[in-house]
């Protein structure tokens, strides 16, 4: 697939890297080429597109927000026209929010009136997206939310294609905030409880 990365950090340059793998073409949207994480993604991923946000967006099929979540605000003029995109938002709202908003998603959602937005790729730390493969385990799992079924199963791929071995639906629109709370559960464990961000979330059922 065609996908823009908004945003060239952590997550940005972690996802690029499994789409590129994967077989997807990548371009990344940034405000500045020259930025210290423009540069040092350049440096990591071989192959990678830079463009500005507007260019990477045009032809895009999948538009993927990994910026912080107050910045989506600035973004959604950039988009361009993504009546035929589907929007993933990738943020979290911990220190910062995009308000009046709750999340990105939902100033999305509002600002945008499009359905075909999805909550994804926000619950688990960027080392895990670079790498969700664990020895003795296998893929780790991700999840998604959203009320657009059709983009839910696409982003659901997507993430299958970079090595999750599931990405859950957490349901609609009204499970966004829900799956941040769970990013929080991730972030606690990891970092405030000091288990280390070598930590991911697997599904069991029986
Ligand atoms: N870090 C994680 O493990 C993790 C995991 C899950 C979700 N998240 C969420 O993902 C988002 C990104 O996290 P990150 O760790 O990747 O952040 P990061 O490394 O700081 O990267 C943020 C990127 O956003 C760009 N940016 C900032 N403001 C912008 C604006 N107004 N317009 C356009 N681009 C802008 C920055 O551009 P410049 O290069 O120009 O500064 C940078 O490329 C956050 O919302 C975070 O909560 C993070």
């Amino acid at each position: 697939m065609k996908i823009s990365i908004i945003g060239s950090g952590n997550v940005g340059t972690a996802l690029a890297q499994g789409f590129l793998k994967a077989g997807h073409q990548v371009a990344f949207g940034v405000r500045n080429v020259s930025s210290a994480k423009s540069e040092k993604a350049s440096a990591l991923i071989v192959g990678a597109v830079f463009k500005s946000i507007e260019e990477s967006c045009l032809l895009a099929e999948v538009i993927i927000i990994t910026t912080p979540p107050e910045a989506v605000l600035d973004l959604i003029p950039l988009l361009g026209d993504i009546k035929n995109k589907i929007v993933v938002d990738a943020t979290n709202s911990v220190r910062t929010k995009p308000e009046p908003y709750a999340t990105t998603f939902h100033a999305i959602k509002d600002l945008t009136k499009s359905e075909k937005v999805v909550k994804c790729f926000n619950s688990t730390g960027f080392e895990n997206m670079t790498d969700p493969i664990y020895p003795s385990f296998g893929g780790i799992d991700m999840f998604c939310a959203g009320n657009d079924k059709a983009s839910k199963s696409v982003v659901q791929q997507l993430a299958k294609d970079i090595g999750f071995a599931e990405c859950w639906d957490f349901g609609g629109d009204d499970k966004v905030e829900l799956l941040e709370k769970f990013a929080l559960s991730w972030i606690n464990l990891a970092i405030l409880q000091g288990h280390g961000r070598n930590l991911a979330f697997k599904v069991i059922k029986r």
